[in-house]
């Protein structure tokens, strides 16, 4: 405790430093700073520092027994981004192993929405080449401390094992959770988490085999007994600190070899139930500690002595360099720092490799069933379009998030505690207007039909628990995404929503209108690359001459009869056509209600706006959530009946999940081309327009039927477990860079809008992002009550 009290005492000494500029500062003075960019030059897969460090390490046991030098499965447990497996797999290949590996790995999942960023690597870049190879669990969130997680890991292995005759041999755990916010209780805060991995290990290796597992200082109680534990199921425990480890922080491995598979099953179990599934007690493993031998205790103090000596070291010489460095200090270091790859390139022989044998862009290509017609939305420029208060940042964070929504600390220690214990006044007066602009593009266009042999790939979808708040999207950043979830929580936005009520439902109706007869881009031959087949531009147009004044169906369910006209949004959305003769209002099954000789136009609100009969089966302040149902069953049923030609104008919640993403791919797929309105609203609503419908497989349309009967089955269950978490498989959706860049943008756009609207409200701002509120509009609500 002595030894933990003098850490944290130097430690402390940190707070008031900046997080970033200190983090710069420590890896300038890291020993082993030429070591990564070194490797990246090699062109190594997922070069982090994870894969250096991994590196030194399967080097430093070369032939020891870490890695056994015949057929084997490695398992590696908290992996993301997953640089451990890219590691492993280079230094097999590069170490000529001839024979058959393959691996399986687990992590908290990054397309989980309910996972808090805070505690999980987003970065999805293996993950998506190689879904398959990782489990993420019954609830689908990949928490390896879940009850039920180890159980089905287990079984998934021993099918996976017995299928490809390969005994699990070697496991990694490299678990760790962002502990910045206390960063004294690092180790304790883990300790749950680390037994649960080393107990994993256990019920998942074979006989001999080895574990690498991460830790932290090793000054606690828990620690100890987890120490205890590994020298007893183990022949050889060995705890290392690779040099490719920055010095100056805690993490230790621990390279545990010849497994001895001496603790019965039930014990592991029992263990598990105590110390991950109960969490004992400070008391309890304190008093266990108590009855260790003797020469084991000695043996551990002096290992954390070694450790602890060599961090503080580096600590105090940053902090010396921190003030000032002088040029012969700079100097000096540059020169240990060339040392130290030198000698690191010695020590593991690291050479380039052949790129037979890649995971990352190499399991399936990342090519886009779409394109941008010029100019390009990569090439395009964001347009300037400045907010009160609105600083550069935003809009390079949107740009940002197309590729990699992140999330990293700002600021100081001090700043970030305050943050997390501040009031929502408080909070809410430092929250930045986000940069609701949107790339210069105005379609997306679709290379070709769908084609039914891709289904395979595409129809075995994930399910999960049933989650409330959206904490995490692939396609949204991450950052804007935490204010929202702060915004919906402590404001009042309902209110706000009912005084701007009828202007939205005015805004939608007009924007609908429009967007349905507007053909300035389906009359004109699509332009595009030479791929597209002729189909697509040949198909018949709703607004062709031949097909004369062109059948529109109104599908907003219960509007029909004495509500109909009184419906603001069928009211604006006919006054906007003009001659609303042609209009039919579908109100039952479309199946029967829509008639299909030709081309026609659709117009279908797949939210709860206007829905007097919406049910869902979540509870949710987001409305995309609630909505799940009605999304994928109005889809389907309208898919089922579409000619091809028809276009499709959908009122629809955001698409920040994976079910409503991998929607609206499908949806983007069947048609010529995909447009999206995302203007800045109270309800995040998008409208999307869908041009041209190209025809949908019987598969699919099985599949998607299916999909949509199994979401109302929820709903009329109430079923909170293994819930359908998306139409199909979202790999496929994030491979797609082109559909991630457009839905992104969008996503963006509408959170940020809504963010802009709240804080103009909240500052007694009006009339920003084009919406203002006048008297009669908050009184017209009156008139229609129904809809609140
Ligand atoms: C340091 S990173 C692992 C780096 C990885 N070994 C590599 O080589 O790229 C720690 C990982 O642990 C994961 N993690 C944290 N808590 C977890 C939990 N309860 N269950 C599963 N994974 C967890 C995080 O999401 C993160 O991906």
């Amino acid at each position: 405790m002595r030894l933990k009290e003098e850490m944290n005492s130097v430690k402390d000494q940190l707070s008031s430093k900046d997080i970033q500029t200190w983090h710069a500062h420590t890896t300038q003075c890291n020993l082993a700073a030429n070591v990564i960019p070194h490797v990246k030059g090699l062109d190594v897969e997922l070069c982090t520092q994870a894969w250096v460090k991994f590196y030194e390490i399967l080097n430093a046991f070369h032939g020891k027994g870490l890695v056994p030098d015949d057929q084997f499965m490695s398992v590696h447990l908290c992996e993301a981004p997953g640089a451990f497996v890219t590691a492993l797999n280079h230094f097999l290949q590069q170490k000529g192993f001839q024979h058959m590996w393959d691996w399986r790995a687990t992590t908290l999942n990054p397309y989980h929405e309910s996972n808090c960023l805070g505690e999980m690597i987003a970065d999805d870049r293996l993950i998506r080449q190689t879904y398959i190879q990782w489990f993420f669990g019954e609830d689908g969130s990949g928490d390896i401390t879940h009850p039920s997680h180890v159980r089905g890991l287990r079984d998934m292995l021993a099918e996976a094992a017995e299928y490809e005759e390969l005994q699990v041999r070697l496991v990694t755990t490299d678990g760790s959770k962002d502990c910045q916010v206390n960063p004294a209780e690092q180790e304790g805060l883990v300790s749950r988490l680390h037994h649960c991995e080393a107990l994993t290990a256990a019920l998942v290796l074979a006989p001999g085999g080895a574990l690498v597992i991460k830790v932290f200082t090793l000054f606690e109680t828990s620690s100890v007994l987890l120490m205890f534990l590994l020298n007893l199921m183990f022949n050889e425990v060995h705890t290392m600190k690779p040099a490719t480890s920055k010095s100056g922080n805690s993490e230790l491995y621990v390279v545990c070899l010849g497994y001895r598979q001496n603790v019965k099953e039930e014990t592991l179990w029992a263990m598990l139930d105590l110390t991950v599934y109960n969490n004992t007690d400070e008391k309890t493993t304190l008093r266990l500690t108590q009855s260790l031998p003797t020469e084991f205790m000695e043996e551990h103090r002096r290992c954390c002595h070694l450790f602890a000596q060599y961090q503080l070291e580096t600590i105090h010489t940053n902090l010396r360099l921190y003030e000032t460095m002088t040029e012969e200090e700079r100097q000096q270091l540059e020169l240990k720092q060339r040392l130290a790859l030198d000698f690191f390139l010695q020590r593991t022989g690291l050479g380039g490799r052949s790129r037979k044998h890649r995971w990352v862009a190499g399991y399936r290509r990342e090519k886009s069933a779409f394109f941008f017609p010029q100019p390009s939305f990569a090439e395009s420029n964001f347009p300037v379009q400045s907010f009160p208060q609105c600083g550069n940042a935003g809009g390079a964070r949107s740009k940002l998030a197309l590729n990699h929504p992140h999330q990293r600390q700002t600021g100081t220690f001090q700043l970030r505690q305050n943050l997390s214990t501040m009031s929502w006044p408080e909070r809410l007066r430092l929250m930045d207007y986000r940069d609701a602009t949107v790339p210069r593009i105005t379609e997306l266009q679709t290379r070709g039909p769908l084609q039914d042999c891709e289904l395979d790939e595409w129809t075995e979808v994930d399910t999960g628990q049933a989650f409330s708040a959206i904490l995490t999207s692939r396609l949204c950043d991450v950052s804007q995404l935490n204010d929202l979830n702060l915004m919906l929580e402590n404001s009042d936005y309902e209110r706000c929503r009912q005084w701007r009520f009828m202007d939205h439902a005015r805004w939608i109706g007009q924007t609908a209108a429009q967007l349905l007869v507007d053909n300035s881009s389906s009359t004109t031959p699509l332009p595009g690359p030479s791929s597209l087949p002729p189909s697509c531009s040949e198909l018949p147009s709703p607004h062709s001459e031949q097909s004369g004044s062109c059948q529109v169906y109104y599908w907003d369910r219960g509007r029909r009869g004495e509500d109909e006209k009184s419906s603001p949004l069928y009211e604006s959305f006919s006054e906007a056509l003009l001659d609303s003769r042609n209009v039919t209002v579908v109100d039952g099954d479309p199946d029967t209600e829509i008639k299909t000789a030709g081309p026609v136009l659709v117009f279908c609100n797949l939210t709860s706006f206007c829905d007097p009969q919406f049910k869902s089966a979540w509870r949710s302040r987001f409305e995309e959530l609630l909505c799940r149902a009605k999304c994928v069953q109005r889809v389907a049923a309208i898919l089922k009946k579409l000619t091809t030609g028809s276009d499709l104008v959908l009122l629809a919640p955001t698409s920040l999940t994976r079910l409503t993403s991998s929607l609206m791919y499908i949806l983007a797929r069947c048609f010529g081309s995909i447009v999206i309105d995302s203007s800045p609203n109270l309800w995040m609503h998008q409208l999307i327009k869908l041009r041209s419908f190209l025809g949908v497989g019987s598969g699919l349309l099985s599949h998607l039927l299916d999909i949509g009967q199994r979401l109302g089955l929820e709903v009329d269950t109430g079923q909170t477990q293994a819930c359908l978490m998306e139409v199909v498989s979202f790999p496929v959706v994030v491979c797609d860079r082109k559909f991630v860049q457009l839905i992104t943008a969008h996503n963006n756009r509408s959170v940020a809008g809504f963010l802009n609207l709240m804080l103009d409200h909240t500052r007694g701002v009006s009339g920003h992002a084009g919406q203002t509120k006048t008297q009669s509009e908050s009184e017209s609500i009156q008139d229609w009550p129904r809809l609140l």
